[in-house]
């Protein structure tokens, strides 16, 4: 149960496109916030948006194209990765609200999430020859400025962040979200991180693996069990677990509720990733 040392308790929540996209999902998860909140912790939000992203590309007649399970990002494809996520954070800001909670919608430019541009990435074609890809606008976090996370959290508020975030000269990049999640966790002085997906956990042979150490992680990237979108995902969590966070959990968003009882009753459920 809640405890009081659950008071003041910061704790990282990041949610994909498709994890909330089903018929009250979103409500669901505000009435799980706005319950969380209720029992002393300080939530801070990040979210991702990539089907809806690569929807809208199609839709305005763009390839989409992912290396490693990021999203090559030609400047066109930044401006409607800007614009949906923007559309998304404003949804998911209203239906917060009507949950109860105080949040406030920022891009990850607004919280002083500061990026650098993404180095090529090496990846094997299907001839068998290694090439390097630029990415083009895809960032990399460099650091955050934790003093504007900190204004909105001191004041009781929720900071609701979209991935869209700008080198020191302004320039903008798209970033993936659970890479933002994790350099946030730290700014932020969350202890947890929840990365909340469209799938149980880590799956291995259709099994949900229950809890994990980044060796083993290591061990199923080169196993080739986990791919695309798990990529940055497990690399957010090292990036998390090596800078302070103590645990990084992975839930199914589709699984009603799945925060409360994680987080406030201690279920059983999803993955939990530890340093080891
Ligand atoms: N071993 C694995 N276990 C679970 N999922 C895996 C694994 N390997 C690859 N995946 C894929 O990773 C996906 C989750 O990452 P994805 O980037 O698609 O979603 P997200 O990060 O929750 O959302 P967004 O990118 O919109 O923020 C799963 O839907 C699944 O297809
Ligand atoms: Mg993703």
């Amino acid at each position: 149960m809640v405890g009081h040392q659950d008071q003041g308790r910061r704790i990282l929540i990041k949610f994909g496109g498709n994890a909330l996209s089903g018929e009250g999902d979103l409500e669901r998860f505000a009435q799980d916030i706005a319950s969380l909140i209720a029992s002393g912790l300080r939530p801070v939000l990040v979210h991702g948006g990539g089907p809806e992203i690569s929807q809208e590309m199609e839709r305005r007649g763009l390839k989409v194209r992912k290396v490693s399970g990021l999203r090559v990002t030609d400047p066109a494809a930044l401006e409607v990765a800007a614009d949906v996520l923007g559309r998304i954070n404003s949804d998911i800001v209203g239906t917060l609200g009507r949950a109860g909670v105080n949040a406030v919608g920022m891009s990850g430019c607004d919280a002083a999430v500061i990026a650098s541009k993404m180095p090529s990435v090496k990846v094997t074609d299907e001839q068998g020859n290694d090439v390097s890809v630029d990415l083009d606008r895809v960032g990399d976090v460099a650091r955050v400025d934790p003093e504007r996370l900190e204004a909105t959290i001191s004041k009781g508020a929720v900071p609701v962040i979209y991935p869209i975030c700008a080198d020191p000269e302004g320039l903008q990049f798209n970033v993936n979200a659970d890479t933002v999640a994790a350099h946030v966790a730290r700014a932020a002085g969350a202890r947890e991180m929840v990365l909340v997906t469209d799938v149980p956990g880590i799956l291995k042979n259709g099994e949900v693996i229950r809890s994990i150490t980044l060796s083993g992680i290591d061990a199923l990237i080169a196993d080739g069990t986990i791919t695309g979108g798990m990529v940055p995902k497990v690399d957010a969590c090292r990036t998390a677990l090596m800078n302070g966070v103590g645990t990084v959990y992975m839930l199914n968003g589709k699984d009603p509720h799945s925060l409360v009882r994680k987080l406030l009753r201690g279920e059983d459920t999803g993955t939990r990733i530890t340093v080891g």
